[in-house]
């Protein structure tokens, strides 16, 4: 006896997130957008631009709004084509509410409560929005809603991917198979950028004068690089206990040019070589940025251009979620 097993074909759809609270910057560059860019041929992404998740905490309106624009012009810079990636803004496609209220409705009050993530933003004192609690479960149904089957995330977002992992298996379990249940992708650690100033801690648009955002001009990008933290060993070597500045200059140099530093010894040397490479990566980038910024109608064109190809996977994701949960057609 003979069995046939046919087995779709395993379909991979990755979304990237950013969240537009400040500029793009190199850490963002390296870590995601390069590793998108690189995967475009092979690989059917989606570049999230999650708006909604910027008023969590208090944000100025008009800064939220130029941030999304910008945002999405420094994708188109940095090589997002959209014809294969359509970039996406939360906002844009209501279903992205409409799917985090549905959730709201599986998870449980103590599940949002525990984030690491929301305890650390929430402890600052003064009011906290109710939006940051339920913030992964928002970040769970940007997941869910596209059917993907892979997100990268770093540390810090790990714990949010394993509660949409958890949602989505107690969705299906409780009211019928509904959604795709995502992994999580981990970027090449060569790729983690560190902060200069700060060189044991993640490059992050909010850390003050150790980041290099995209669009910095070359004058800052060299004082940066310039003040950056180093050590006293007077040794350019890969030492990330004990040396985490030059370590991550050294990395930054690798993940530019796949070169070693020229002179072991030299740490002016070693960054005027990270300068160089740096001002190398940013060059064109900031000359397109430069050139479809006098085109805004042309960036939201791309946007409503995306939300359009989008749609119908988020529609149809609804549609499921909300007949398996009880609701009328
Ligand atoms: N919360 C993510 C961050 O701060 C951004 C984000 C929002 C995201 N929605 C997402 C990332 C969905 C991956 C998938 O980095």
């Amino acid at each position: 006896m003979t069995t046939t097993v046919t087995t779709a074909p395993a379909r991979t759809r990755r979304l990237t997130g950013f969240q537009p609270t400040g500029q793009l910057h190199l850490g963002n560059l390296l870590g995601a957008l390069r590793p998108l860019i690189a995967a475009q041929d092979t690989t059917e992404s989606i570049a999230l631009i999650a708006d909604l998740h910027a008023m969590t905490m208090e944000h100025d309106p008009s800064s939220v709004r130029r941030l999304t624009l910008d945002q999405a012009t420094v994708m188109l810079a940095a090589g997002v084509d959209p014809e294969r990636t359509p970039i996406v803004v939360q906002s844009q496609i209501r279903e992205h509410t409409e799917l985090h209220y549905l959730l709201e409705c599986v998870a449980a009050h103590g599940e949002a409560a525990r984030m690491i993530q929301f305890k650390e933003k929430s402890a600052g004192g003064g009011p906290i929005r109710l939006s940051l609690l339920t913030y992964p479960v928002l970040m769970a149904a940007d997941i869910l809603l596209y059917d993907t089957t892979q997100v990268p995330v770093g540390e810090d977002q790990n714990q949010h991917l394993e509660l949409a992992r958890t949602l989505a298996t107690r969705f299906n379990t409780r009211y019928g198979e509904t959604f795709t249940v995502p992994e999580g992708v981990r970027p090449d650690s060569a790729a983690r950028v560190m902060d200069l100033a700060e060189p044991t801690m993640k490059m992050g648009k909010s850390t003050g004068t150790g980041r290099i955002a995209l669009l910095d001009p070359p004058e800052a990008i060299r004082r940066t690089i310039a003040r950056a933290a180093t050590d006293r060993a007077g040794l350019v070597r890969r030492d990330r206990e004990n040396q985490p500045g030059v370590t991550n200059l050294i990395d930054i140099l690798a993940e530019l040019t796949g070169r070693q530093p020229a002179d072991p010894t030299s740490y002016s040397a070693l960054k005027r070589e990270v300068t160089d490479a740096i001002e190398a990566l940013l060059t064109p980038i900031r000359a397109r940025h430069a050139e479809l910024s006098a085109n805004p109608d042309f960036v939201r064109g791309v946007l409503a251009a995306g939300a359009a190809k989008v749609r119908p996977i988020a529609a149809a994701t609804v549609g499921r979620a909300r007949s398996g949960i009880g609701l009328l057609d």
